[in-house]
């Protein structure tokens, strides 16, 4: 197998850059939504709706028989949930996954979103998620390797007593959706791909309350914490630069993460 991961050219950097800033707008717009009473399949429609407004598409609608636009994943839903009649209702927290093409370029990225106020243990969780990803993604410049992203996201959370979910990991993207490299969220340094620049994948880190393990539901697609406890994520596409990385889908809006409120 070899060492090598796709490379992109500056050209293709443009096409990134403006696929990951619809991406990252659709979740922008989605905001002023997520509120107690609408459903998740609104949620989906809504997203739906502006990504065609911004002529794109969704990749994940159809996507191996994959049904909606988005992925909303509540709770102890790890990732993949499938948009539904739930109604959101205070104290939920969600992430909205998003993945669209424009002009032939994908673009992933995720948030999490909160509900009316949620309890101290959920916005801590979020919070280490965050910062999780934004770690992994400051260790990306060419010389480094994927494995070093993982460690030092495995560490932080450890420190913080959450668990890093094994059972999926970030990826190639670029013409595709999925590609090479694997991301995972945990590992060995100086383990993997060397990265170089061109290279361009996601960092999207589930991140557990409780134990790592995930069970996967019977529609084939949701999973959820094998001990129910709650789970977090986000998720940023980004390049590796000739001295750093560039974020593909930084929000337009600054709002890479929720603004919430404690319940007391
Ligand atoms: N967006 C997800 C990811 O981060 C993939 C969703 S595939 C779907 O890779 F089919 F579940 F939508
Ligand atoms: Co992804
Ligand atoms: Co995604």
């Amino acid at each position: 197998m070899s060492q090598k991961c796709r490379v992109y050219s500056k050209q293709d950097f443009v096409g990134l850059r403006n696929a990951g800033r619809v991406a990252a707008h659709i979740l922008d717009y989605i905001t002023q939504f997520v509120q107690k009473g609408v459903t998740t399949l609104e949620l989906d429609r809504l997203c739906y709706e502006e990504i065609l407004r911004h002529n794109a598409t969704s990749a994940t609608l159809g996507y191996n028989d994959y049904p909606r636009s988005t992925c909303i994943s509540l709770n102890h839903v790890v990732c993949h949930g499938i948009p539904s009649e739930r109604k959101l209702i205070n104290g939920d927290i969600l992430n909205i996954d998003i993945t669209i093409i424009l002009d032939g370029w994908y673009a992933d990225t995720s948030r999490m979103y909160v509900v009316g106020k949620a309890p101290q243990k959920a916005i801590e969780l979020i919070d280490v998620t965050y910062n999780a990803m934004m770690l992994g993604i400051g260790l990306v410049k060419p010389g480094a390797y994927i494995g070093d992203i993982g460690h030092a996201i495995e560490t932080y959370v450890k420190s913080k007593k959450f668990s890093v979910v094994r059972d999926y990991c970030g990826h190639g993207i670029g013409r595709v959706f999925h590609d090479e490299p694997a991301v995972l969220h945990f590992g060995k340094p100086k383990t993997g791909r060397l990265l170089e620049p061109g290279n361009v994948f996601t960092i999207e880190p589930m991140i557990n309350a409780g134990d790592y393990r995930t069970k996967l539901l019977s529609d084939g697609w949701t999973a959820i914490t094998i001990d129910r406890s709650l789970s977090a994520q986000f998720e940023h596409t980004v390049g590796v630069t000739e001295d750093g990385c560039e974020i593909f889908t930084i929000s337009p809006n600054g709002w890479n993460k929720p603004f919430y409120e404690i319940a007391k």
